[in-house]
């Protein structure tokens, strides 16, 4: 359905959108990648004036945790930033990880596998670079989707290659033949998903993950898990440190695992680009003789750390690693109670569900196996007759800034991704007016249209 210009009178105006658009060179907005979007979004802002509803991208809306800022600046006064910090990260760092991660998931995991890395963009890199030369008949990532765009492009850019499938149809005991039939190929080093999953919001049950770990054994696999909204399915409280429930993991399943944990989200940190790699024990000692091609040793851990970190930024930021380790600290007793200081996305994502699906717009993702959908970061919705390519530029012209579905993995090209964290209760006034808008606009032409 192309609507672009049936309707010239819309919240923002029309003629200077549409001009943007053909600017930025973008040849369709569907395949735009985040970044891109921001740029456009960004533009539109600057020539109308006029302040979108930002929901393409995962931007923490909330304060950083400040006992980590303040940490931070103690640091830089005891003169950290004329230091180069050891790659695999600062001792007291290690250490809090390593309680983290038995306090809040329940898994041992030695202090020495607990590495910090430049956010867990760059210990995506770094995983893919070590976890998929370790075999050289094997190609590389399979990605159980939908996915976080960007890792397909670090793939991509490695040269090594990926498969993915939407898991969406593929809940519970179906997931088993689906992730055989690709192992079954021999050439998957890695599979890869998130949990909490971005950009549905899914959330992998007990069963699922133990099939996942239970075949990664069988056909000898890493799990790349990444856990970059940790404790943040809220319909548990996994808040106590050392009380059950604990964040669900694959690690419960299998030793053959490798743990990504962001620090942006959860703990409102994002601009400092620290996070956390978990490596199992097992792992960490594993030897793999393919490795060798590329790195002095052929130890898993070793590899990690005096190979590919070594050489993408030889370790994180001095004064970022004591202000993780101060936030992690007083989580872990349990001074800080940072799932509490992010339960606002869900309260955020429930009013502005209500918002989408009260003015014609469906959420695709509606489903966790048999529940509802939970509250949480971000939610997937279409419109009647748009594509999400279509439906992501028409409500630019509201207002509305989203990614498609398409550049995810996602096998329903109708959907576009909404992240609820930019868009604070100040907001929502404003919101409501533009999709009442857009559903006055296109709503009777679609229902006109099919009768
Ligand atoms: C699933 C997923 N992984 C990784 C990241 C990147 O995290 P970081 O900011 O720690 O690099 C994000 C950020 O949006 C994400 O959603």
């Amino acid at each position: 359905m192309n609507t672009k210009n049936m309707k010239k009178n819309t919240p923002i105006d029309h003629t200077i959108v549409s001009r943007l658009i053909k600017e930025s060179g973008l040849p369709d907005i569907g395949s735009a990648t985040i970044r891109e979007i921001v740029r456009l979004v960004n533009r539109i802002q600057e020539a109308t004036g006029e302040r979108f509803i930002r929901m393409e991208m995962g931007v923490p809306g909330l304060e950083p945790a400040p006992v980590g800022i303040a940490a931070e600046i103690e640091a830089l006064k005891r003169g950290v930033a004329s230091k180069y910090p050891m790659i695999e990260g600062v001792k007291e760092l290690k250490e809090e990880m390593s309680r983290f991660i038995k306090l809040f998931a329940n898994i041992d995991v030695d202090p020495e596998g607990c590495i910090p890395t430049v956010g867990s963009m760059m210990g995506g890199m770094a995983t893919f670079m070590v976890a998929n030369r370790n075999d050289r008949t094997r190609e590389g990532t399979l990605f159980i989707d939908p996915g976080f765009p960007v890792q397909k492009q670090q793939i991509k850019i490695l040269g090594h290659d990926f498969r993915s499938f939407d898991v969406y149809n593929f809940r519970g005991k179906k997931l088993r033949n689906k992730l055989e039939s690709y192992l079954k190929t021999g050439k998957v080093s890695t599979i890869m998903y998130s949990n909490p999953n971005n950009p549905t919001w899914i959330c992998f049950t007990e069963e699922e993950l133990q099939i996942i770990g239970e075949l990664a054994d069988k056909y000898d696999a890493i799990v790349v898990e990444d856990l970059a909204y940790f404790a943040m399915d809220f319909r548990k409280d996994m808040s106590k440190p050392g009380i059950p429930p604990f964040q669900p993991t694959v690690a419960n399943y299998t030793d053959n695992y490798l743990l990504l944990i962001s620090s942006s989200k959860v703990f409102s940190y994002a601009g400092q680009r620290i996070g956390m790699m978990i490596i199992s024990d097992h792992l960490f000692k594993r030897r793999y003789p393919d490795l060798k091609r590329y790195y002095k040793s052929d130890q898993f851990g070793y590899s990690m750390i005096y190979g590919a970190l070594y050489a993408l930024s030889s370790g994180v930021s001095h004064s970022a690693q004591w202000g993780l380790r101060a936030i992690l600290k007083e989580a872990n007793e349990g001074r800080f109670n940072f799932v509490e200081s992010v339960k606002e996305y869900a309260v955020r994502a429930g009013i502005m569900r209500k918002m989408f699906t009260d003015n014609g717009f469906k959420i695709v993702y509606d489903m966790d196996v048999d529940k509802p959908l939970a509250d949480g970061f971000y939610f997937t919705f279409s419109y009647p007759g748009f594509t999400g390519s279509e439906l992501l530029e028409e409500l630019l012209y509201y207002g509305i800034s989203a990614i498609s579905l398409e550049i995810t993995g996602s096998d329903r090209l109708e959907g576009i991704r909404a992240c609820v964290s930019q868009t604070g209760s100040d907001r929502y006034n404003d919101l409501e007016y533009r999709l009442k808008r857009f559903h006055q606009d296109h709503g009777k032409k679609f229902f006109a249209k099919i009768t």
